[in-house]
């Protein structure tokens, strides 16, 4: 694993050192694979990220975007993952509608759709049961609570090593999450965190020792690259 940590003076600036990581990771994967998969985080930190990415002239027909997670609810819901991506970012400009793989969330239950999305992924990547997809980037944020994706702490979707996705639990609210083995197969984990409020976390994610269940964003030890960008309200005591 290559660990990156950088904290930039204010979110501004870290939107525009994201936009810069992240642009440079979409152009390499283009130009060594022939195309780019990425899934977004949801949460409020990316989506300034994500109205930058969509004043780029790229080529939209050569990216495909998935989620990290999802809140259980529809794409029309204002908690949606999807649609905060789609209003700030895809709908924007000309996305492939074939691009977007959004993680269901109209089925029976959560666990059918968790189980649906693993169909579509490995038919898309081309890969079997038991075998993890390598996903070009992963964008992900942190809770005060140093959860990620929808990786809850003291949650069952922690232990999940055997999916590559699994149904998440906020306070007893569903979600439909990658699990952690997933997002430890992707070539470039990118980690944006902004506001004073993560710095609690912060420092128990990067501590020397911690239990990973209380802090689940620990489990994420990409075989690639890992990204930690960070405003400087965030990371300021930070020693990496
Ligand atoms: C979600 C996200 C979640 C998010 C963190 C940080 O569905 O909410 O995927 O993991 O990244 O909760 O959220 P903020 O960016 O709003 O602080």
């Amino acid at each position: 694993m290559n660990k990156i940590v950088e904290v930039l003076p204010d979110k501004a600036a870290l939107i525009a050192r994201s936009q810069e990581v992240v642009l440079n990771q979409i152009q390499g994967a283009i130009q060594e694979r022939g195309r780019c998969t990425i899934a977004l985080a949801g949460g409020s930190t990316p989506k300034p990220l994500y109205e930058a990415i969509a004043t780029q002239d790229l080529p939209w027909d050569k990216i495909h975007v998935f989620w990290g997670d999802e809140r259980y609810v529809s794409p029309e819901h204002p908690d949606s993952n999807q649609g905060m991506a789609r209003r700030a970012w895809l709908d924007q400009v000309t996305f492939p509608a074939v691009n977007i793989h959004p993680m269901p969330t109209d089925g029976t239950t959560p666990a059918a759709d968790a189980q649906k999305h693993e169909a579509q992924l490995h038919e898309f990547f081309g890969t079997k049961a038991g075998d993890f997809p390598s996903l070009d980037i992963i964008l992900l944020g942190i809770g005060d609570d140093a959860h990620t994706a929808s990786l809850f702490p003291q949650t069952e979707a922690l232990q999940v090593q055997d999916q590559l996705v699994t149904v998440g639990n906020k306070d007893g609210q569903p979600r439909i999450t990658f699990t952690a083995p997933l997002i430890n197969h992707a070539r470039c984990v990118i980690f944006l965190v902004a506001g004073a409020n993560k710095q609690p976390a912060l420092a128990q994610i990067f501590a020397s020792a911690a239990d990973s269940l209380t802090y689940p964003a620990r489990l994420i030890q990409p075989q690639g690259e890992l990204w930690w960008l960070l405003d400087k309200s965030a990371g300021q005591q930070l020693k990496s």
